[in-house]
Order: C-alpha cells, then structure tokens, then sequence
C-alpha cells in the first residue's frame, strides 16, 4: 500500500519533518509562508489528510471545499477553535490535537507573564537595551509582589493546575473557577468559585485558562474587568478573543488594573497596536509552547494520531464536537 499523502501547512520542527518523510508523502512547507484559504485547498488534491496548525483558518467554507480523498486533520496545537469540527463531522473528516505535551511549556509561561507583568520586567529590559537605564533608585522600576497575593485561574484543566503549582512555589493563594469543581486532591487547596462573576474580587491577580468557545469569547470584558480589585494584573495564555480588548486596555489606561501579561491576542499578530503604547503591559508573541521539546512533542502527537488513523486503530487524543 502506497504511504498516505500529507499536506503540511507550515514548517515543522526537522525531527517531526523526518517522521514524517520516513512514514508518510508529505507536502512540506520550505517557505514557511502561511497558506491562504485558495492555496490550501489547492494543495489538498489529492491528498488524504492535512497536518495543519493555529494559523489556519480551517472553516467550513474550507472543509466543504476540500477533496473528497482528505479523511483526517490533525492540528499541531491543544487549541482547535480554528476548525470548524462540526462541518468535519459533518463530511466524515477525522479531527486530533495535542493535548498535554504542552501543559509544562505554556504553564511556565503564564509564570513569565505573572513575573513580568507584575515586576515591569518589559520596561526594566527596554531600559537597558536602549542604555537610559540612570542608576539604581530606591523608588526606580517599582513593580509588585507575587508572594502572599491571591492568583485567580480561569479554567482549571491541565494548564492551569500546572500554573496552580507553580505559583504555590510563590506562596500563593489559589482561587479558581471551572465548568465543574476538581476532586480535592487535584484542588490541592485551592479555592472553587462556582462562578466566574464569584471568582473576580478575590484575583489579585488573574490567569486564562479558558479554550475560545462560543461561550467563552470577550468573556474579559468592561462588567468583569470592573469585579476585579483596583490594582488588578491580568494575564493571557490562552487565546485572545476571551478579551474585549476595547475594555483590557481601557482597564489598563485608567488605572484600574496595575497591569497586563499577555502572550495571545485578537488578530495576532496584528493585535491592538495601543497594548504597545501602554506602559503597564508586558507582550510577547504567542510562544507558550516555543520550545524545541515542546514542539517535537506536539509534531510527534499529531503523527501519533495519524498513524493511528491509517493503522485503523483508536486515535490517541481525538477532538470530539
Ligand atoms: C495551542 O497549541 O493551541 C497553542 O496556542 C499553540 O501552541
């Protein structure tokens, strides 16, 4: 039997690159240039499965147009909001992720944020790289502590209990809110708040946590900014459309929050350019899962759930609508 013919939308780290050209036909991605929705279908003739990532737009418009011959798309990420699942099911199309290979890298991220948010990390560095760093000031580059203070986590799956334990190590105290309450030993203490309207006054800081469903997009919003204590910081690994960002920055701009940690953001990279411009916030390009680990670990789940597929076996980690 010939190998199944891949189409691969973006360069992928060399190790997954060769699994892929030992196992499978796959159509590389040199160039590393996002496809567009035309070209992507183009590229999918004749092929029996895409490998796709975040940045493609894999909407029903797409799904309907694809050839019959593609059975199955993996995505090289946990997220899976930009993929119509219902309009794959709908044509048969088996849909992976990648679940927990990124739980560790995307957790110790969110610790960035926290640390660099709440310690003006951003400015502190600019300073020195620009050289009008003065001198050491006992009231210079003031930030916040992270010790004592109460961390609220918003969606409470793998990533935020590996965001709850790390910031144990800070003496944190851990609030939370979840669909459904974790037994005890997974609470590990941590305090459950039916809500999130419940969760909101007692973040001294905030972590989301949240995948980007129909329910949970601009949930970070003017009313639930304003339930947040003054002084608030704020911090995003998840997706950026759980965020008005008219209210995060309004937020920001008035004082409200003392500051905002985010990794994802509306239209990425194109996000809002005024978080650029505003003093209290510390950005960076959506890279909670950027390691070399990581990312082999996310190839090599995507490939494990193809093998599957073509072996006509159980799929490690299906997305299910
Ligand atoms: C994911 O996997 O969903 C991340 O956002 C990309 O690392």
């Amino acid at each position: 039997m010939s190998k199944p013919k891949i189409l691969v939308t973006r360069k992928l780290p060399p190790a997954v690159e060769e699994r892929l050209q030992k196992d499978y036909l796959p159509d590389l991605n040199a160039t590393d240039e996002i496809y567009g929705q035309e070209e992507l279908i183009k590229r999918a003739k004749d092929c029996d499965a895409l490998l796709v990532t975040v940045t493609d737009s894999i909407s029903r418009t797409v799904i309907e147009q694809l050839p019959e011959s593609i059975r199955m798309i993996a995505t090289f990420s946990v997220g899976f909001d930009q993929i119509d699942i219902a309009a794959a099911q709908d044509r048969g199309i088996t849909v992976s992720n990648t679940p927990g290979v990124l739980t560790n890298a995307t957790a110790d991220i969110a610790l960035l944020l926290l640390l660099g948010a709440a310690r003006g990390a951003g400015n502190g560095e600019h300073a020195v790289r620009q050289n009008s760093w003065k001198n050491w000031a006992p009231t210079g580059f003031l930030g916040r502590d992270l010790t004592g203070k109460r961390l609220g986590i918003l969606g409470m799956g793998r990533i935020g209990q590996a965001v709850a334990k790390r910031a144990r190590a800070f003496d944190m105290e851990i609030h939370y809110h979840n669909r459904s309450r974790l037994p005890a030993e997974q609470e590990a203490g941590a305090h459950y708040h039916a809500s999130l309207e419940a969760l909101l006054p007692y973040c001294d800081f905030l972590s989301i946590h949240a995948a980007s469903t129909p329910q949970t997009r601009g949930i970070i919003n003017a009313e639930t900014l304003r339930a947040l204590p003054a002084g608030a910081i704020v911090v995003n690994t998840s997706r950026g459309d759980l965020v008005d960002d008219d209210a995060l920055i309004h937020a920001l701009a008035s004082g409200h929050l003392g500051a905002a940690g985010l990794d994802v953001f509306n239209n990425e990279p194109d996000l809002d350019p005024r978080y650029r411009a505003l003093p209290n916030t510390f950005l960076l390009p959506h890279l909670g899962s950027a390691t070399l680990e990581t990312r082999n670990a996310m190839g090599f789940c995507a490939l494990d759930n193809l093998d599957a597929f073509f072996a006509g076996k159980p799929l490690p980690t299906p997305v299910t609508p």
